[in-house]
């Protein structure tokens, strides 16, 4: 699986660069904003995104930022054309869906991916929430697809009437198992004053219940990829995967296992994937065990 990391810090770019372990950047405008808000070395925006793509011999995504058709379509080039010839690496971000309001279109987005793909412009398709978007991103031609995993456990969780940052702080793994148990003892105890065959079916609270911490059919974030993946292999498509939104190390591990072609990953949750409570402690013995002997062999040599 390739490792990109989700950030516009120059500082975390080039230290997930210097492990030797990265393969990309994704960049969105939220994290723009970020980066630009800590920087302090004076760099011009343009200057700072020249760097980023020189850091990375690997594909760097940078977000549209209109919403409207021809918007997208120019942003998508003048960002294509001002940046890609920096290291031949620029991939446009483009949104699956931009409506934003009840009448708004909801195809200019796949619209979009459709004619920047047709014109040779690399394309990652991103704010994808449900395997249906992703077939579409494909169709249109996308060359990456986003799943935003955080986000789809967020949506769930508040499905669930819980509240981020009250109930569960954004970095927590709430798994799936768990909503099952919670599920159940709440089923349990709405029916038993029920009769199950007759009347569990037109109970729309009970129903509701079988829905509860279930996006249609979406168990989890890292499910959604799962589903992708297969979607994906029944038809041959050639879209990578780029799990996003992530914000666990347990994600990662995860969707490695589901066989996402792509993760993109914050800078302090790839630092965490490498630390390990037992590899700390088998240092320290190998370590302290070393006899002068075996070390001589190195030293005087
Ligand atoms: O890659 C998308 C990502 O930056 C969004 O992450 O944690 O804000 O949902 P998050």
């Amino acid at each position: 699986m390739d490792i990109f990391v989700d950030t516009a810090k120059l500082e975390e770019i080039k230290k997930a660069e210097s492990w030797g372990i990265l393969d990309g950047v994704t960049t969105n405008p939220s994290l723009i904003k970020k980066a630009v808000e800590e920087q302090e070395d004076g760099k011009s925006l343009e200057e700072h995104i020249k760097e980023i793509l020189k850091t990375v011999d690997g594909p760097v995504s940078l977000e549209v930022c209109g919403s409207c058709y021809d918007d997208i379509v120019k942003e998508a080039e003048i960002l294509y054309n001002r940046f890609n010839d920096v290291n031949n690496n620029v991939v446009i971000k483009v949104p699956i869906n931009t409506a934003m309001e009840q009448d708004d279109d909801n195809f200019t987005g796949v619209k979009a991916i459709k004619h920047l793909t047709d014109k040779g412009i690399p394309v990652n398709c991103t704010l994808v929430m449900s395997p249906n978007q992703a077939l579409m991103a494909a169709k249109a031609g996308a060359d990456y697809v986003s799943p935003f995993l955080g986000r789809i456990d967020d949506y769930i969780r508040t499905n669930m009437g819980m509240k981020r940052g009250e109930d569960y702080p954004k970095g927590t793994y709430f798994p799936q198992e768990l909503v099952d148990v919670v599920r159940d003892q709440k089923l349990k105890s709405n029916i038993k004053d029920l009769d199950w065959d007759k009347t569990v079916y037109k109970n729309k609270e009970i129903m509701n219940l079988y829905e509860w911490g279930n996006d249609d059919g979406i168990l989890s974030g890292v499910d959604l990829v799962w589903s992708i993946k297969q979607i994906y292999a029944n038809y041959g498509f050639d879209t990578k995967i780029i799990a996003a939104s992530i914000r666990t190390e347990r994600q990662v591990r995860q969707c490695a296992e589901v066989g996402a072609e792509i993760a993109t990953i914050p800078f302090n949750v790839i630092k965490k994937m490498m630390t390990h409570y037992k590899t700390k402690e088998g240092m320290k013995s190998f370590t302290k065990d070393v006899i002068p002997e075996y070390k001589d062999i190195v030293e005087k040599s």
